[in-house]
């Protein structure tokens, strides 16, 4: 069986950290769509969001994943955050992906986000709009999240994680054969 492995998860769980790491001990290659996404615009996201908005960036981030994920070479792929809620991009993924969901505390998510401002839904919150904000998106999302085949918790090591995630997708893939 191919590898073709998904993460998804909320923005600041650590699909890119953890997605290389994994990458790189399955000896796959790794993909971020969101920097598929910056490279083709030679834009990062927060200016697709300020110039264009929101709705430009997630027409163009259907097509661009659309596309990775017809791609054949097993591969790692860390999908941005709000990518799954797609119709049609979560149903390639259940079909032909193992996706994996980091289930991240959302203090954690918070005390990475708070400081950055990469993540144009996060942007300019006082401490308190932000801790609403995460919570608000993890609400609505946390269905969807949860239907990807696996979850991790993601309160280990980035190496520990991937030693866990590698051994979900061996079980699963044994129980394929
Ligand atoms: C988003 C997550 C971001 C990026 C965009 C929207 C979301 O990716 O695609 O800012 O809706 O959750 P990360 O999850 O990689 O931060």
């Amino acid at each position: 069986m191919k590898k073709k492995i998904i993460l998804i998860g909320m923005m600041g769980s650590g699909k890119t950290t953890i997605g290389k790491i994994l990458a790189k001990k399955l000896n796959l290659n790794f993909i971020d769509t969101d920097q598929v996404v910056e490279k083709k615009y030679n834009l990062t996201i927060k200016k697709i969001f300020d110039e264009f908005g929101e709705n430009f960036f997630r027409l163009k981030e259907e097509k661009i994943i659309l596309k990775i994920l017809q791609k054949k070479t097993p591969s790692v792929i860390a999908l941005g955050g709000g990518a799954f809620l797609n119709k049609k991009i979560r149903n390639i993924i259940l079909k032909d992906f193992i996706s994996i969901w980091l289930n991240t505390k959302l203090e954690v998510i918070y005390k990475r986000c708070k400081n950055s401002n990469k993540r144009p839904l996060l942007n300019n919150k006082n401490k308190k709009d932000l801790k609403i904000t995460i919570k608000d998106i993890f609400k609505t999302r946390r269905t969807i999240y949860s239907k990807a085949k696996f979850m991790v918790k993601t309160n280990d090591s980035p190496k520990l994680i991937c030693t866990e995630i590698i051994k979900k997708i061996n079980r699963f893939i044994e129980l394929k054969k």
